[in-house]
Order: structure tokens, then sequence, then C-alpha cells
């Protein structure tokens, strides 16, 4: 029996809770509705879904404005419902992790409102980070810090006795202010948090932004950004906050925590997955990962990546090269509930220029989209990221080849980010519509279980890319999905990936081989001819397009997997 931790090559599928399926008729998912539609997942053969934030919430910032750690939203469900969906789910043997925010809370959690309640330097006020104004009569903020989601990083608060008071900081928005690490009491939270849900069989966390979790205790003003950064990535130049060491002790302390937690509980085998965005500095995602911090983190650079090759290939090589040698896993994703949907992005008029790096999932440029394209890419791209080395991360909906939504009317707009900059930025509403089931609009195409407007509207014709008569197509993206999931089950784990190099006359092609599998990927808008002594002796596993055949020209924005019967290359590192 290999002894190979059951999270190092599994395909986790990411539920946003509030948009995946509606139960009680009231226009907003919920537990129930995830438990309805568990034989979907079943379907395309998932190991694990990750929850977003399902805990009690004002919902300002969609659940990631937690108003208690020990609890389920009302709107969502109950404790038992949150069993019923842990036990039904360990039953088609699905593990489930849910999403801890560990650098703020929401305004309404009974900490702070009893910070507000209390006094200057109280134990109270210093679990978060209250300060004093500057200027006269401490009315402006005691530093320039802005706010990842727009605005400054702080807000004024009155005091008890109705006078103009004390400063809060909070990274993302007014309504979630940051802890203090500092702080015992913070420490012992959420020591309390994770052991509560996994003594109710959470298999492990996505933890939220933890780039942002240290900061400098003297909180200094961060040096200006160049002119012309966008609003939602000023906060990035921060460096008294953005990889603040201090953070990493944290960490270390819940890896402890955990390995404990399995040594006393034989059989539990817990996973944490940290969400660092590190634009192209595989030095510092390998911070997250160390043996005693995370189990994982995201390698988000190939999601962000424009359809250009060489930049595909950094994206995977660089993150491979640091990360395998250092034992550390690998946790790839082309989708989340903060990041366009990939065939709108793909389909871009300036996907294919490196330019349109931009290093930030919040930031995009407006190029007209042909989804005709980024349908095609992103096909290719779900079967060269699903043969890599290392854990997949699904984000519902991608599976049914759903675009981002750019049109939701202004007015039904709920994104923090879209209010919060007055609509300069778009924010991500459109990727988190919720899912068409049905190919009737009734019932919110399915979605619900009465015939509601859904908390976000979906577009007309939004049930084209439901699991229907549509997607029984071989040809479909689902049909995709299950297929390329199911030859990835069939991959050595334990395969390293080969770069393999290519003697052909263009840029745009990439290919790799792990075992017997030879993988190839072309960006370009051209078909390549591959070469006969590559290609010649082999028998096709999987195509990108629809019908699987291949006949040794790979078409363009496509992917083929083929199994060789040469035996294995080089070694994993090629440059
Ligand atoms: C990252 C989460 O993925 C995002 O949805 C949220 O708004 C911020 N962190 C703040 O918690």
């Amino acid at each position: 029996m290999s002894e190979r931790e059951w999270w190092r090559d599994a395909i986790v599928y990411q539920l946003y809770v509030r948009s995946f399926g509606d139960a009680n008729g009231d226009g907003a998912g919920d537990l129930e509705g995830i438990i309805l539609r568990l034989d979907h997942l079943g379907e395309l053969g998932v190991d694990a879904v990750w929850l977003t934030p399902c805990y009690p919430s004002p919902q300002h910032d969609h659940g990631y404005d937690v108003a208690d750690y020990f609890d389920i939203e009302p709107v969502y469900g109950t404790l038992d419902t949150f069993d019923h969906l842990v036990a039904a789910a360990h039953d088609r043997g699905i593990r489930v992790l849910m999403d801890v925010v560990p650098n703020h809370c929401s305004d309404q959690h009974e900490w702070f409102q009893a910070a507000l309640r209390a006094p200057k330097g109280s134990r109270e006020r210093d679990r978060f980070w209250f300060r004093n104004g500057r200027g006269v009569d401490g009315g402006l903020p005691p530093n320039n810090w802005r706010a990842v989601f727009g605005g400054p990083a702080w807000s004024r608060v009155t005091e008890p006795d109705g006078s103009p008071g004390q400063w809060y900081l909070h990274t993302f928005t007014p309504w979630q202010p940051d802890f203090n690490w500092h702080h015992p009491d913070v420490v012992d939270h959420f020591d309390r948090m994770l052991t509560f849900w996994f003594d109710r069989g959470v298999d492990g966390f996505r933890v939220d932004a933890v780039t942002v979790v240290g900061k400098h205790s003297d909180l200094p003003d961060a040096p200006p950004s160049e002119e012309g950064t966008p609003e939602t990535d000023v906060w990035a130049h921060n460096p008294y906050t953005v990889f603040w060491p201090s953070a990493h002790d944290h960490w270390r302390h819940w890896r402890a925590l955990i390995d404990e937690y399995e040594r006393t509980h034989p059989g539990r085998q817990l996973v944490t997955v940290s969400e660092a965005y590190t634009a192209k500095r595989p030095d510092l995602l390998l911070r997250y990962v160390q043996p005693d911090q995370f189990h994982q983190s995201f390698c988000f650079d190939l999601m962000l990546s424009p359809w250009v090759a060489a930049m595909i290939r950094e994206a995977v090589a660089s993150v491979i090269d640091v990360l395998v040698p250092a034992g550390a896993a690998l946790a790839w994703t082309l989708n989340n509930h903060d990041t366009q949907r990939s065939i709108t992005r793909y389909g871009r008029a300036d996907a294919a220029t490196p330019a349109s790096w931009t290093g930030n999932n919040l930031v995009y440029t407006d190029a007209p989209v042909d989804l005709e394209v980024g349908t095609r890419r992103a096909r290719a791209m779900i079967a060269f990221a699903a043969a890599l080395p290392g854990t997949l991360y699904l984000y519902q909906g991608e599976e049914l080849g759903l675009p981002e939504v750019l049109d939701i009317p202004d007015e039904r707009r709920e994104d923090p980010i879209f209010l919060r900059t007055q609509g300069r930025e778009i924010g991500r509403d459109g990727c988190r519509v919720p899912l068409p089931w049905t190919s009737s609009p009734a019932h919110a195409y399915g979605f619900s279980s009465a015939d509601v407007e859904p908390w976000l509207p979906q577009p007309e014709g939004w049930g084209r890319y439901a699991i229907g008569p549509e997607h029984d197509s071989e040809a479909s993206m689902l049909a995709l999905y299950q297929r390329t999931l199911r030859m990835r089950k069939q991959l050595d784990p334990e395969a390293l990936l080969e770069w393999v190099p290519l003697d052909v006359d263009v840029d745009d092609v990439i290919a790799f081989r792990r075992g017997h599998v030879l993988v190839i990927l072309n960006v370009g808008s051209a078909p390549v001819v591959l070469p006969a002594d590559l290609v010649g002796d082999t028998e096709t596993l999987l195509t990108s397009w629809a019908g699987g055949r291949f006949d040794g020209t790979l078409y363009a924005d496509a992917c083929v997997w083929l199994r060789t019967l040469s035996p294995p290359l080089v070694q994993h590192r090629s440059r």
C-alpha cells in the first residue's frame, strides 16, 4: 500500500456555496442544495470539495466577513445540515475542506462589537489594530495604507461617549477589521476553531489571504506605488504587511496543532492549502509550503498566465523547479471565485500577448472577448493542467464551460470591489452567478427549488450550459472534463514531469512527459505538424477537441495526450 498522502494528487472541487444549489427556494444556495447535487460531483470523480465560507456573516464580502467561526450561516443551514453534508460526502468517498479566514472577521463579530464599546488601550481593542488618527484632532488615518478593495485601509469609530474616536485597520473593507495576531486571544480563537471543525469530520482548510496576516508592529507609512498602479493593486506594494515574516510563526503553530491532531486521531489525514498570490516568485511560494507550515499553496501563476507558450511553460517549470526538490506539494488551479472565468480570459483579444500579464487576479483588460476561441483554449488548458503532477483545484461551473457574465446591471452587483471603487473596478460577481442545472429558465434554470430571482441575475439563455441534453454530447465541456479527469486517474502519481524539447519550427508548442504519457499543447493560431519520431509510435489517449482522432497534426489551441512505448526521457529538470 502506498503511503502517499491523498491530497498530493487529488481533484478538489471548489463549491461557492451561495451559487451551487438552492434547496429552500430563497434565491441563495445552501448546504442542502449541495447534498441534493452530490451525484454530479461523484460523476466528475472529485476526491474532495472546498466550501467557501458558510459561517454566519452579514455577507458584505459573501462570507469572507465571518461573524461567528463556530456556526453555520442560517441562510445556508444549521450545524446539523453541515454534519449531514459531511456524512453524505464521506459516504461517497469525497472529503470536505472548509475555508478559514484568519486575517479579519466581520465588524459584527462579538469581539469587534465589544472593542467598539471598550475604552482605548483595552484588551478588547488590542485584539484588533486600533490607533489614534493623525492631524488636528486625529482626523486623518494613522498611516497611508490602502485597502485591497479600494479606499483607505482605516476607518474611524465613534467612541461610546459619542466623540470622534480611534481608527481601526481593515486590509479589505471597513466591514472586515483585521485581527492583531500578536494577541494571545486571537491565537487561541483559531486553535479552538480548527479543532471544532476537525471534530465534526472536516478534512482540512483552504486558508484565506495568508500574505497579509503579518504586520510591522509600528505600522509605518508604505512607500508610494508607481503612478498608474490600478486601485486594486496598490495594497500589493505595501512591504509592511504583504509577506511580513511574523505570519509564518502562526502557520508553524497551526501545523503543529494539525500534526498533533492527526497523531491523536489515527486514520485522519488533514490538509491545509494557503491562498498566496506570489506573482512569478516561487521562492516566496516556497515559504508557505515548508514541511512545518501549509501542506499546499495554490500555484496561481499558471492561472494568470497569458496564452503564450513560453509564459505557460515558465509558470509551470519555475514552480516545479523550486517546490519539487524541496518535497513540497503542487496545487494547480485555473479558476476561482475571485478571478474572471478562463473561457473569457482566454477569449480576450489580447490574451495571446505577454503584456496582458497583470500578476493580479483582480486586474483585467476590457479587450473584446471571442467565446469560441476562449472555449477552445480553456479546453486545451484543462487537458494540459490535468496532466501536471500535483493536486488540481476546479471551480464550480468551469466543467460546464461557463463564461464570465460581464453585463450584470450595476444595480444588481454585490461585490464590495464594485461598491468600494464606485464601479471603477467591475469586481467578481461575474464568476459567481448561480449555476444552471436545467435548460429551461424555470426555477432559475434549476438552481432553485422555487421560481425565484436568484441573488445574482442569470443571463438569458444560461440554460444552454446546463447539464442535460446539451451535455450528453461527447463534444460538450462536461464530457471533456469527465474524460480528462478519468484519464488523469490513470497517470502514475509518482511520475515526475519531464519537458520534451520539440524539433518544430514554431514557438507555440509545449510538450512534457509523465511516465508513458506524452502531453502536447499548441497555443498557436495555426495547426502544427509534429515530428513523426515523437508521435509516430503512440496511441491517442485524450484530445481536447471532440472526436478524439489525432493524425500527427495538432490543431490550433489544442492539447493531446499520447501513450508512448519508449521509456521515460531525461530528468524532470530540463532548464
Ligand atoms: C480572498 C478571498 O478569496 C476573497 O473572496 C475575499 O474577498 C478576500 N480574500 C478577503 O477575505
